[in-house]
């Protein structure tokens, strides 16, 4: 790398503050957003030493106190990683900079950590081990917003509402059963994350910087000591993979997706025109210049910022789709981005958590669009089918009905008898009770449906797999 001078810089330089060295060994850095693995890092290193002294690779003597340094250093960038690592950009990464100080403290014996080890096996490891935590995390949360969702359900459960396709009122349904529909987007993200565990859950240790070792080491053993579940078995594949932070950028991708849709709705019910909902005014903010306005900045946020996270996923897919086998410094793009994303996903569910606690549903309202509607259209169609009419003849009998109620400006619901009979004679009395819109909802009592008993028993088999 050619060196230059900042004093060199200043001659040719005026346009720019920095020196190009400077701006290369900036470029080149990964420290300023790796730090953050330093505990993984370091949890690596405890394990490597551990094990190389096992094999009688070095001493337990070095082992010792190469780890008691470790201890130290890990206590000394604990105080304030962000600042330990700014000092450090000339280290490039964490890895450079742990051992670097390491050496400082404990002199030769220091630089034996690194024997048959390759920042390029030892930064996938770091990663590997840190993924790991974000998964738990993410799965605490993704159970605290399924929970939410399902004491909604229960809260909500007698509030009637209408349910669209195409964004045209439909049929009627429980609020119950929407907001378990939710739940159940947030349950498979869950299952997403678990299965994706599994490959994040692996030990490349041992893998060098490409084709392992001459040394004999217990590659088994680090898997043990660090608590992963798997040892990696092909040393090319190891420090070049990274399948597994897309696949984890995917499934938060999908989480950020399913907050958009969610938080879209709610924007959406919120507005003057539907007014089903009234969210809370710490989820929005005032407009500088209209004096009546009450934004819903925060769903708007949740929806906004699923963009940057499906932006992550697809860079990572980008920068890897060219690189041959194995490490390329292309990979260590990973990283920054990956943590932003995951850091906006944690965030982003611990506020949509608490915003879905916070929605007032406005029942009055609901129901006024469900009694000024045409949803209870397929009920009567239905019950004529249950007369043995077939259920084609049903239809346009009731498309019938449904014409002329419009051009009388009325609705299904307030047609008598005499009326419905016009379109067929299989009507009778009870047409008037099917079509009031609680039974409507208790109507559709199979498994899977709106029915307030079903969702009732969805709610109570939730609380079970939800609670333990
Ligand atoms: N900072 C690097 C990264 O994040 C670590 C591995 C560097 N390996 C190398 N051979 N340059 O990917």
């Amino acid at each position: 790398m050619v060196k230059q001078t900042k004093e060199k810089a200043k001659l040719w330089g005026g346009r720019f503050s920095q020196s190009a060295s400077e701006i290369l060994e900036e470029y080149n850095a990964s420290i300023t957003f790796d730090y953050r693995l330093y505990q993984e890092d370091i949890q690596g290193s405890l394990a490597h030493v551990k094990m190389l002294a096992k094999q009688a690779v070095i001493s337990e003597r070095e082992a010792e106190s190469i780890s008691e340094a470790l201890i130290q250093v890990r206590e000394e960038i604990s105080k304030n990683p962000k600042e330990w690592a700014s000092e450090r950009i000339s280290d490039e990464d964490i890895h450079m900079a742990v051992e670097r100080r390491l050496i400082e403290i404990i002199g030769e014996t220091a630089k034996k950590l690194h024997t048959a080890r390759s920042r390029n096996d030892q930064v996938v490891t770091d990663l590997r081990l840190w993924m790991k935590k974000e998964v738990a995390e993410l799965e605490n949360l993704l159970l605290d917003l399924r929970k939410a969702f399902t004491d909604r359900a229960e809260q909500d459960l007698d509030v009637l509402a209408p349910g669209y396709t195409h964004l045209q009122q439909a049929q009627a349904i429980s609020l119950g059963h929407f907001w378990l529909a939710h739940e159940s987007r947030f349950s498979r993200d869950l299952e997403r994350l678990q299965d994706a565990l599994k490959r994040i859950d692996v030990n490349p240790l041992g893998s060098g910087a490409l084709a392992g070792s001459t040394f004999n080491l217990d590659r088994d053993f680090t898997t043990k000591k660090l608590g992963f579940n798997k040892t990696s078995k092909n040393s090319l594949d190891a420090v070049s993979d990274r399948d597994f932070v897309i696949e984890y950028e995917f499934v938060i991708s999908m989480i950020m997706l399913h907050l958009s849709q969610f938080a879209e709705e709610m924007i959406v019910w919120n507005s003057q025109e539907f007014s089903f909902i009234e969210i809370s005014d710490a989820y929005a903010t005032g407009s500088s210049m209209m004096p009546q306005k009450k934004n819903p900045d925060i769903p708007e946020l949740l929806r906004g910022k699923a963009g940057r996270v499906i932006g992550v996923l697809n860079a990572l897919m980008i920068t890897v789709k060219g690189l041959s086998l194995t490490y390329n410094k292309d990979l260590q793009e990973d990283k920054e981005q990956l943590f932003m994303a995951s850091d906006t996903v944690k965030k982003s569910l611990t506020i949509a958590i608490d915003f879905l606690k916070n929605i007032k549903a406005n029942k009055e309202k609901m129901y006024h669009a469900l009694t000024n509607s045409f949803v209870n259209a397929t009920d009567a169609a239905e019950y004529l089918v249950k007369k043995d009419l077939p259920f084609r003849d049903a239809y346009t009998a009731v498309g019938q009905a449904v014409a002329y109620a419009i051009e009388n400006s009325r609705y299904l619901h307030d047609l008598s008898l005499d009326e419905w009979k016009k379109f067929s004679e299989l009507f009778t009395e009870d047409i008037i009770t099917v079509l009031k819109i609680e039974n409507c909802v208790d109507a559709r009592d199979i498994y899977g449906a709106t029915a307030r008993t079903q969702v009732k028993a969805r709610v109570d088999e939730l609380k079970q797999i939800l609670n333990k």
